[in-house]
């Protein structure tokens, strides 16, 4: 992992002592403050969860976790930090790829766990209101009672927090479908770093009255604030939903099967994710769901995973048949073979098997993962040159790098692009970077589609973002957080 060493640029940042503790301990119950300093003083393995990331290749030194009950309780401990300039890490549910959740010193760990309740849900206009520590999965619980669906779904639901996925701008399985959360984001609540709250709760669907301030702590990956409260659009759900794999000979075939299918399938269409051959392997290796059979897999180059939501099985099925039927036809046929599935247990083994990638990547070895937006058509020839350069420098075997795999979202051109390897090194780093960003730069990409900058690419954004553009952020966060203590080291350098 990258240290981040002080600067003269960046304000000098004090570290958490047992007063600062004790004035925590005015104001926030026992069970909200872990800490191994004195007066509480927990053994550091308590703390260690809240120090380490999802992938195990960032770790902070933090002494201290706060989880604090409510707003106002929030603001009391930025007000505090903002004072005695001590530098502080906002954490969701800790589930992000780029390093952002976790200190990169000695920060103070900002968790939002105990905020978890839903304040409201309307209905009639779908819009709900909770609290930023409510994990994803049981938001999508609550609504469904509701007969509505959350607009955003990815791997991470059973932990990641609505929050985080504000903070992080995250895309996932649905952007397809329901747009960004720049799009069904209504309204924020959040704390300023200077501890002051900005209620910005509305669920108001059109609201022209000057700037939209909530815009900037969508994707602001707590550099700017802490969000305490998330009002989203919520859809009602679809009356059916379909999905089938299919089996490509070729990488070539994604792009006319993704324009077929969208000339075919229009409105319904409500998911095209893709997993290359790698990816399905380690995928089947690892248990993650179950798709196609070894005779039906066999010859595949890549897969795609199709979803439609729609308002009637029958008339969803017809569409899709009839598109299946159009794939076969083609000459050469378009696709090796499709299943269709049949059951809302195949229904789910199937996202399993491409959701189930970053676990299965994850459980074979080391992973870096490059989120990258590329034009569809270079997905593959990304993956493959990228083999090659590790194949150049002698790092292709066992012992280095294991695989190089390719899955994601291509509706959206977003290629994920990871390289696995027995253990992080400098040497495979050094392959890497600036490898792939000089590659997806020629293309005219973005370094980040929707996983952020976190500590991992902040030496990288120039890739993607110019010089004026990143002059600007520098000047919007320093209006907002003079003294630098919002999750330094992160976003910006
Ligand atoms: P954390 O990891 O805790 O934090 C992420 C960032 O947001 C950090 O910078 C943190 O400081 C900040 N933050 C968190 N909460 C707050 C808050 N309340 N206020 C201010 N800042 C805050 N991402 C995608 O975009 N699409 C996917 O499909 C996807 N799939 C995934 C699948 C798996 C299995 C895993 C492990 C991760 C996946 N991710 C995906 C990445 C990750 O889940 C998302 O980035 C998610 O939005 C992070 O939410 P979190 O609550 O875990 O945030
Ligand atoms: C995904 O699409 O599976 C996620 O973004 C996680 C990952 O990149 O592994
Ligand atoms: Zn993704």
């Amino acid at each position: 992992a990258k240290r981040w060493q002080h600067t003269s640029a960046r304000p000098a940042l004090n570290s958490v002592t047992p007063d600062d503790i004790a004035h925590f301990a005015q104001f926030l119950p026992q069970n909200a403050i872990l800490s191994t300093l004195s007066p509480v003083s927990v053994a550091p393995a308590e703390i260690e969860q809240y120090n380490s990331d999802w992938m195990g290749k960032y770790r902070g030194k933090s002494t201290t976790v706060l989880r604090p009950h409510t707003t106002e309780q929030v603001s009391k401990i930025l007000k505090w930090c903002h004072e005695r300039r001590i530098g502080v890490v906002p954490q969701g549910g800790n589930t992000g790829l780029v390093g952002g959740s976790v200190p990169i010193e000695d920060e103070l760990i900002l968790s939002l766990g105990n905020m978890s309740k839903v304040r409201s849900f309307d209905p009639v206009s779908g819009a709900l209101v909770a609290d930023a520590g409510c994990i994803l999965e049981a938001l999508t619980e609550h609504i469904a009672t509701h007969d509505h669906i959350m607009p955003l779904d990815l791997g991470a639901k059973g932990s990641c927090q609505i929050g985080g996925n504000v903070s992080t701008n995250a895309g996932g399985l649905r952007l397809l479908r329901y747009g960004s959360l720049h799009g069904s984001v209504l309204g924020l609540e959040v704390v300023l770093p200077d501890g002051t709250i900005l209620d910005n709760l509305s669920t108001l669907r059109k609201d022209n009255t000057g700037y939209d301030l909530k815009q900037l702590f969508i994707g602001a990956e707590g550099t700017l604030g802490v969000v305490t409260g998330v009002s989203i659009l919520t859809s009602a759900a679809p009356r059916a939903v379909n999905n089938v794999i299919l089996a490509l000979p070729r990488f070539e075939n994604v792009l006319p099967l993704f324009k077929s299918t969208r000339r075919h399938l229009s409105e319904i269409l409500s998911a095209f994710e893709f997993i290359d051959r790698t990816a399905y392997e380690l995928a089947v290796k690892h248990g993650q769901g179950k798709g196609l059979t070894n005779e039906e897999s066999e010859g595949a180059e890549c897969f795609v995973l199709l979803e439609t939501s729609g308002g009637s099985k029958e008339h969803d099925e017809e569409k899709l048949n009839a598109l299946l039927e159009t794939l076969l036809e083609s000459d050469p046929p378009l696709i090796n073979t499709g299943v269709l599935s049949q059951s809302p247990t195949q229904f789910a083994s199937l996202w399993r098997l491409r959701e189930g990638v970053t676990e299965a990547v994850s459980k074979e070895g080391k992973a870096y993962k490059y989120d990258i937006s590329i034009p569809l058509a270079s997905f593959k020839d990304v993956v493959d040159a990228t083999k090659e350069q590790l194949r150049k420098k002698g790092l292709l075997h066992e012992n280095a790098v294991k695989h190089v795999l390719g899955y994601g979202h291509v509706g959206d051109g977003n290629l994920h692009l990871n390289i696995v390897a027995a253990a992080y090194t400098q040497e495979i780093e050094a392959a890497l970077e600036p490898f792939v960003y000089e590659l997806v730069s020629s293309y005219k990409g973005s370094i980040s589609a929707e996983h952020g900058i976190g500590a991992m690419k902040t030496h990288a954004i120039h890739y993607s973002k110019s010089a004026v553009a990143v002059d600007v952020m520098k000047r919007i966060k320093h209006l907002f957080d003079p003294h630098g203590i919002m999750n330094p080291g992160k976003v910006l350098e």
